[in-house]
């Protein structure tokens, strides 16, 4: 979603600021604008859509060495250059980007500024006119951008420039990411380190009500009240080499490819000493310590969740729920006594599951976050957090995330029943092993994955994914890869649920996919796909190693079957992608979509 950057320094900002843009494009966003700042004023291009169209509209003569950038997703007002940020007050002094959503926006338009014109539908616009009316009231610019901010409900990132004052950007923070970046001789702003990261890997956290003023050569941190808060910073982890494309054409296919790597890179991550899947004694004291473990996630980490649910069930034998995020808070189900509340989300950021955490954190339940992110929201807020350790995920269609999710979630059932001394069946450290050459063996494969994605979706408008047990998960996430990459209308079915209503939609033609992993339900459905093929449909069975059939067009290499979504969902997360690129969509961008959903 929206992408703040900002410069101070020596150097020439605005080249600065658009490729700390360009490494945010990934997020997903419909407008993007920079303002600089020099002895002859700001200046401030904006544009809709890409950042490309944007760097065409900045004239290369003004030279600055201060500004401030933003890539918009909207949501108050529609997607045109008049909302596109950053929004300037009414004198054109102050000049400002800003991430989140204002809930009070109207109600502050309404008290403060009845005689100024605003010029766009934002939000964001309230809050700079704000600061400029406390100004002419007289009150000091670093006063009156703390008083708007503690006058402010809702999520905020905030970076401004002052035209009177060359030396200084006013940044803020309350529930949306935002850092503040340490050089020599200069400092940045950044919603995301990454997009900072080629001028500095050193970063200082700001938590939320925080204001600082970064100057070139100091920062100076302080709480809405004005209270000096001193923080060292830390060293992103991050590779700049990580968030490069390399020889790849796009970053999903890329990511789909390092799957297995990174099933192995978790394995030395959480291995002890001895070889054995070890996870921290409070997570494990966590989970000993909860009657029922309630999954709360949306999109793909939902599905995961799905995933986890069975290995929690299966081998943790702990009782588990899996909750869509935006629904369980407005929609609570009756808790049990001891709920361990586990969050897994790949950017740590998604407001849905946040707006959970924060609602469960009041009722004093305990909380886990499972992220990719370190020092992300939904870890630094929960209790304990679980890293994936998958390495920056930069396609919007998340692949690499999921099964490092579901790897992580296996390792928690595990420990779940090694801590309730009860023997989980599974040599997990070995069955990953397994499962991360078979996903091996499957990226090498991607000739296979075209050709079906040609032979079944080159002309269609629907496709069917049919599984039963976790094969069902899967064909959920399946689905949901195809729809958002290649547009093509979707849907993942429990294998036997097809014949309630859905095989209506079976006509002469319509692909369905259907995944066989799970011999207790192999001859089930296989059953569905023969009612489906006397319909009409086009079948196409992805099935498992030591379960195949003549006929089947694809066959897994065999592994443990808790773990079958780790390889099934390989050469589905392909076949989205070939469709994608036949169909000529924007593989790493799709239309509408946003990385990290952070707003509710
Ligand atoms: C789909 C996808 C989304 C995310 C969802 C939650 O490919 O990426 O469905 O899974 O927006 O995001 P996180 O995992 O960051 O909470």
């Amino acid at each position: 979603m929206c992408g703040i950057v900002g410069y101070i320094g020596e150097q020439d900002a605005k080249d600065i600021l658009i490729e700390g843009l360009k490494k945010l494009e990934y997020r997903g966003y419909d407008s993007a604008g920079i303002g600089l700042l020099n002895d002859d004023g700001v200046h401030v291009f904006k544009e809709k859509g890409r950042i490309s169209a944007l760097e065409a509209a900045i004239d290369r003569s003004v030279h600055a060495t201060v500004g401030i950038g933003h890539t918009r997703w909207a949501t108050h007002g529609e997607p045109n250059r008049e909302n596109a940020h950053p929004h300037q007050s009414a004198s054109g002094r102050f000049t400002l980007v800003h991430n989140g959503v204002i809930d009070n926006y109207e109600k502050l338009r309404n008290e403060y500024l009845a005689g100024v014109q605003l010029k766009s539908d934002t939000d964001t616009e309230v809050i700079v006119q704000m600061i400029e009316v406390f100004v002419k009231d007289g009150m000091a610019v670093e006063a009156a951008f703390r008083k708007t901010l503690s006058l402010l409900h809702g999520s905020y990132a905030i970076a401004m420039i002052d035209a009177e004052n060359p030396d200084a950007l006013f940044v803020g923070k309350n529930k949306s990411p935002l850092l503040v970046g340490v050089g020599a001789g200069f400092n940045v702003v950044a919603s995301d380190a990454m997009a900072m990261l080629k001028v500095t890997d050193r970063f200082i956290e700001l938590l939320d009500e925080e204001v600082v003023i970064v100057s070139r050569d100091h920062i100076r941190i302080m709480t809405l009240a004005g209270e000096t808060v001193e923080r060292a910073p830390f060293k992103a982890e991050l590779d700049a080499s990580d968030i490069e494309k390399g020889t790849y054409p796009h970053y999903m296919l890329k990511e789909i490819d390092e799957q297995p790597a990174v099933i192995r890179r978790l394995l030395s991550a959480y291995q002890d000493e001895s070889g054995h899947i070890r996870l921290s004694d409070d997570v494990r004291q966590a989970v000993l310590a909860s009657d029922r473990i309630y999954i709360i996630a949306a999109g793909t980490s939902y599905h995961a969740g799905l995933v986890g649910k069975q290995l929690l069930e299966n081998i943790g034998k702990v009782p588990t729920e899996v909750h869509i995020a935006s629904e369980f808070g407005y929609n609570m189900p009756l808790l049990s006594k001891n709920p361990l509340f586990i969050f897994i989300s790949q950017s740590g950021e998604t407001a849905d599951s946040r707006a959970v955490l924060v609602q469960v954190k009041k009722l004093g339940f305990r909380t886990l976050t499972i992220t990719n992110v370190p020092g992300s929201t939904l870890s630094r807020e929960a209790d304990h957090t679980l890293l994936l350790h998958a390495g920056p995920e930069i396609a919007v269609a998340s692949t690499k995330a999921y099964t490092a999710q579901i790897a992580v979630l296996a390792m928690l059932a595990v420990e779940a029943a090694r801590a309730k001394g009860i023997d989980p069946n599974i040599d997990l450290e070995k069955e990953l092993s397994i499962a991360a050459n078979a996903m091996q063996t499957l990226v090498d494969q991607k000739e296979t994955m075209e050709a079906l994605a040609k032979e079944y979706l080159a002309a269609t408008r629907n496709c069917f994914f049919i599984g039963r047990a976790v094969d069902y998960y899967v064909a959920l996430e399946a689905a949901l890869k195809l729809k958002e990459i290649s547009y093509i209308q979707a849907e993942g079915f429990a294998g036997g649920e097809l014949k309630h209503g859905t095989i209506a939609l079976i006509e002469e033609g319509t692909p369905v996919v259907a995944i066989a992993t799970q011999f207790h339900v192999n001859g089930n459905i296989r059953s569905n796909v023969k009612e489906v093929t006397a319909r009409g449909a086009k079948a196409c069975i992805i099935s498992m190693e030591g379960l195949n059939e003549e006929g089947d067009r694809l066959v897994l290499p065999e592994v443990h079957d808790a773990l079958t979504p780790l390889v099934s969902v390989v050469p589905l997360q392909l076949f989205a992608y070939y469709a994608a690129l036949h169909r000529g969509n924007d593989v790493d961008k799709p239309r509408n979509l946003a990385k990290s959903v952070t707003v509710e």
